[in-house]
């Protein structure tokens, strides 16, 4: 494998991405926990070192253990990474007056070749990169020679082609770099990675690890009809068995016919064993009267701790809790950005279940990226409507219903968030959009139809475009289908005489509209 060692960039988590694009099986280590003893253990066959925050001129900012350079295996710097090669093996950094941010452009030195780090490089003269860089280097190591220069970065590119190893200024990782992928795809194919890397592969070593773990104890797995939870208990459940037990605790906040849809696909097609919690009344009723939406993300997070735990304890001597945690959950937990971020919603609707019941967690898709999970789940054997779904939140139709809930009033919203999402279905753009959805506003307005009066609710309309939630732009459907979709709601939905479409990008706004 390709080891990644973290100095903690914001960007580390995208050099992973390229490498697993490239079909080649990486992990992200950090700093800290990569010493001899690990290097020697593991052996990674090449290792990328990461940018950061720390400056190297500095007493005590981070560096890789000395073997690194002795181990014969290929290297590549990334900005931080660079200054800390550079600095190990004998040459200098500085730190004053070079910062740069932003778009450069790196020529190459003369004499290039069109192959092994350049290997399709430089073919138009000239690279554009993305630098974001506070110190740089002055003076190289021993035998590294400049292959690339920027305006402001006399070493942009550097290698010691004997020792494969390489180093650069900018950062490959980002879409800004246009050209990073190959680069970094060239010292891959340096290193003697062929890119045979597939989910087929990953599939059995999952398989594997989690008989190895489990062994002949018993699982318990929180489904929540999201991809993340079903492939992960497809996964097991292929691994172990009836060792697996699915608690899916449905909380009434769930879309039309969801509940159903679940548990047929689990119970009856795939015969997992799966515990049905209908608890829609506890919730309900907890919720009632409550409109502030942290205080709903916090009773429902909390009930649904209660509630899974009390169908868990009826499971006999289970010992492991299956989670479908993802790769940038681990990433997040370990990074070094300091400094406690402002919450702007409590997201983590199950943090702290596993220490109360004194639970071992089971992960098998840690190591995975989103669209990773949707491969995996395809390889399983998952409907393709079923892997593609879009993403839905733990609080449920919750946080789409603003204000109070009632059941009222959830009635009416999954009747007309079912209607825009055919609409979406029927128009071929649910695969264009990350996450589409209807929300019943909290205020009734006036209409007429037929000839009467009407006094109903108001329903908001999202749909966004993104790649991972982070930001989002709003869809920009066209008149004629927020036309024909206003329509056919207010028609076939009796309680709504009104629709708005939400064209709020994130940020400023959130996805969810609570
Ligand atoms: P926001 O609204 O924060 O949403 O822009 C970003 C993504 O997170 C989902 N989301 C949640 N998921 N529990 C969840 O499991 C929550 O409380 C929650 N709030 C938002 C949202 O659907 C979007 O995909």
């Amino acid at each position: 494998f390709c080891l990644i060692i973290d100095f903690g960039s914001q960007v580390t988590q995208l050099i992973a991405r390229r490498l697993r694009e490239s079909n080649v099986y990486c992990e992200i280590h950090p700093f800290q926990n990569v010493d001899d003893t690990f290097l020697k253990a593991r052996k990674p066959k090449a290792v990328i070192l990461s940018g950061g925050p720390g400056s190297v001129p500095q007493a005590g900012s981070p560096r890789a253990p000395q073997y690194l350079f002795e181990m014969g295996v290929p290297l590549f710097g990334i900005c931080y990474g660079q200054q800390v090669m550079m600095d190990q093996l004998g040459g200098r950094v500085e730190s004053g007056h070079h910062a740069e941010f932003g778009r450069a452009y790196v020529e190459p030195t003369t004499g290039h070749k069109n192959d092994g780090i350049f290997a399709a490089l430089f073919e138009a003269g000239r690279e554009q990169v993305w630098m974001s860089h506070g110190d740089r280097v002055t003076a190289l190591a021993p035998g590294f020679e400049v292959i690339g220069t920027s305006a402001n970065a006399p070493f942009a590119m550097i290698a010691d082609e004997a020792r494969r190893f390489y180093a650069v200024q900018f950062h490959p990782e980002v879409h800004h770099t246009p050209h990073g992928a190959r680069m970094l795809g060239n010292f891959l194919k340096l290193a003697g990675f062929t890119g045979d890397w597939t989910m087929g592969a990953y599939r059995e070593e999952a398989i594997a690890k989690i008989r190895a773990q489990v062994g002949d104890k018993r699982v318990i797995c929180g489904l929540s009809g999201g991809v993340d939870s079903s492939v992960a208990a497809v996964l097991i459940h292929e691994a172990i068995g009836d060792q697996l037990t699915c608690v899916f605790v449905d909380h009434g906040l769930l879309r039309l016919n969801e509940a159903d849809e679940v548990v047929t696909m689990f119970r009856d097609n795939y015969n997992i064993p799966l515990i049905h919690a209908d608890e829609s009344d506890l919730f309900l009723g907890k919720l009632e009267g409550v409109s502030d939406p942290e205080t709903k993300r916090k009773i429902i997070g909390g009930l649904f701790i209660d509630v899974f735990q009390k169908y868990a304890n009826e499971i006999e001597g289970a010992e492991f809790l299956a989670q479908g945690t993802l790769y940038p959950d681990v990433i997040e937990s370990v990074s070094f950005s300091g400094g406690p971020s402002v919450t702007i919603k409590s997201h983590h609707n199950v943090g702290g279940l596993p220490e109360k019941m004194g639970l071992k967690l089971v992960e098998p898709l840690r190591e995975l990226f989103k669209d990773e999970v949707r491969a995996l789940g395809r390889e399983l054997g998952l409907p393709a409507g079923f892997i593609g779904r879009h993403p839905f939140p733990g609080p449920g139709l919750a946080i789409r219903c603003p204000g109070e809930i009632t059941r009222e009033k959830l009635e009416i919203l999954r009747k007309a968030d079912a209607v825009y999402i055919d609409q979406i279905r029927r128009h071929g753009l649910y695969d264009e959009i990350w996450q589409a959805f209807a929300a019943i506003l909290p205020m009734r307005t006036v209409g007429v139809m037929g000839d009467g009066r009407t006094y109903d609710f108001a329903l908001a309309l999202r749909a966004v475009t993104s790649v991972d939630g982070m930001t989002a732009d709003y869809y920009p459907f066209t008149h004629d289908f927020l036309g024909e979709t206003s329509t056919r709601i207010i028609n076939e939905v009796r309680g709504i005489n009104r629709v708005f479409y939400d064209c709020t990008s994130k940020p400023p706004g959130t996805i969810e509209l609570e």
